[in-house]
Formats: C-alpha cells, structure tokens, sequence
C-alpha cells in the first residue's frame, strides 16, 4: 500500500505487521542515538488543517528521525487562509515532488479526497468524525504491550462516540483483533450506525466498566455538536466522567486510555488522569512515534519497491 487513509481495509496481518515494527522503534527511541536512514533522501509534507499537538508533533519527529526532510504546513500559515482550496493546495504540494504527505481535515472523506490528487504516498491523521488510523494503532501497541496480548480484551470506550475518529478507528481495529468493545455513551452521543461495529451499548457506564480489561475515555468534542442536546458538565461529568468509584468497576488491573487532548474534570478526573498505577496516557504519546515511525518506514518500503519495479520495465 501507498496510503493508509483508515483502520477499514487493512487485515489483521497487516496490523501485526505495524505493531511489531513499532516495538522495534519503542527500543530504538530509548536509546541515545535514535536516528536511521529509512527515509533518507525522501520529503514528508504535514499538512495540518486543524489543531494538533500530539499527532503533528509526532509525525515531524517520526520523520525525522527516520531521515527525511520533513516540513510542516498549518493552517494559520497558508494560502488556504486566503481562500486557496483543498485540491489546489494538493496540487501545489504535489508539484514539489513530496514522498509522503500526511494530511489532518475538519471534513471526513477530505483526506481521501486528496490522496486522489497527488502521486506520493497519504496517511491520514485525522479526517472529521471518520477515522484516525495511526491513533488506533499506537492505542493497539499500548493495549499489546501492557497485557500482553491483543485479543479477546474487554474494553470499554466512554464518551462522545458520535464525533470521535478516534472511537470509530479504535472500534474497527479491535474488533479485528476479535476483542470485546463496549461503548458507553448517553443516546445522543452514539453514532446513528453504531450498529455496523459489533459492540455492545450502554447507557449506564458502570455497568459498562464491569470487569474491563481497559477503559478507554474520549473528549467531549464541544466544536462538533451541531446543536445536539449535551448536558452539563457538571451533569456530565456526574454520568459518564471516570473518577476512582467508577474504575472500581473495572478489572483491578484495568489500564485507563484518553487519545488527548484531555478536559479534566468534564469526562475523566484528574486523580485518575495522573495515576500512575492505572492511567498510560503518557505511555500511548510515546507508542504514538514508534507507531508513526513504523507506518512512515512500511509506506517508504512500498514506495522504494515500486519505483525498483518501473526501474526495471
Ligand atoms: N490524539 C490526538 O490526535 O491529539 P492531537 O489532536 O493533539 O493531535
């Protein structure tokens, strides 16, 4: 593959595949000298059109220390500010012979959308409420590491489903895996095809936590409401927010996940956010370069082969 625009298409060898060479950069990024080749020669375009600390973070420092010349695009900075569209900038971009872009859109199928346009290798970091596949795949290495297997889990993921990428991606890639994955979220925080994913729906989070392997909690994502009716926080956070009396729910052994960024207070409390007996947020920032280091290498790998292949004809 040249892309990867999502967790839907990709089979469970594929996901291995990832995983495992992610585990080999987890090793690498602990070491003192934490550069390699992989991408020598090759330029990375990020190309940001919504916030991100995390995931461009990541991306530029992946890249980087893979060797490539990498190059940051946001928003605030561009054209796009001046009324340029989605598919000029692509062609734009296009015309500088990048390697790899990796793109992040307000608009789900926007990614897809450019990855038609251009003749590098895409990877999506995000696009709308559609899916964010490398956040997926460092949640998997995070999970695999800390339990020692990636199937048959129970895990529970609480929240705004509707709007979460994240939740869409971690449900397809789990489910994959053939895990267990309840979702608990109040009725108008689920999304209208939550029945394609093969989880299970609760309305009452307790009830969803019972004997979970891993609690999964997600952003309320206020910016994308679209006027449904949200409750308080303070209600909210009396519901669904995950404090200690909750995760006691839980499996004794249960890890807490959040993709960040994180409204503390509103859906996870600050005693169990910083628990370094039960919360791994900091541990998935980490599997979240080893993951993009992989992803950045396999795709790198392609593009090397097929330009071999045309070489030869
Ligand atoms: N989890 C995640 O995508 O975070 P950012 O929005 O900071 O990239």
């Amino acid at each position: 593959h040249r892309r990867l625009l999502g967790i839907e298409g990709l089979s469970r060898d594929d996901v291995t595949a990832i995983l495992d060479l992610a585990d080999r950069y987890v090793a690498q990024n602990r070491r003192a000298d934490k550069k390699i080749d992989a991408l020598r020669g090759m330029t990375q375009i990020n190309l940001f059109f919504e916030n991100s600390t995390r995931t461009q973070a990541s991306f530029e420092i992946a890249g980087k220390r893979l060797g490539a010349d990498v190059m940051n695009m946001s928003l605030q900075t561009s054209s796009i500010k001046k009324g340029e569209t989605l598919l000029d900038t692509a062609a734009t971009l296009n015309a500088m012979h990048p390697d790899i872009i990796v793109v992040r859109h307000q608009h789900s199928g926007a990614v897809a959308l450019l990855a038609q346009k251009v003749n590098c290798a895409v990877v999506n970091a995000g696009d709308g409420r559609h899916e964010h596949p490398t956040q997926a795949l460092l949640d998997a290495l995070t999970i695999r590491r800390r339990k020692g297997r990636l199937r048959r889990l129970t895990v529970a993921i609480c929240g705004d489903v509707a709007h979460s990428r994240v939740a869409r991606s971690n449900m397809i890639l789990l489910g994959l895996m053939d895990n267990r994955v309840r979702l608990a979220a109040p009725p108008t925080l689920l999304p209208p095809d939550v029945g394609r994913y093969g989880v299970e729906v609760f309305h009452d989070m307790e009830e969803a936590l019972e004997g979970a392997d891993v609690v999964m909690m997600l952003r309320l994502q206020k910016e994308r409401m679209d006027g449904a009716y949200v409750p308080s926080q303070r209600e909210y956070f009396h519901r669904y927010g995950l404090d200690h009396r909750k995760l006691a729910r839980a499996r004794p052994d249960a890890i807490v996940m959040h993709p960040g960024p994180m409204n503390r207070g509103v859906e996870i409390d600050s005693l169990v956010a910083d628990d370094i007996d039960r919360s791994v947020i900091a541990e998935q920032v980490e599997m979240g370069v080893a993951v993009r280091m992989a992803v950045l290498d396999l795709l790198a790998r392609n593009i090397r082969a097929e330009r071999a292949q045309e070489a030869a004809r």
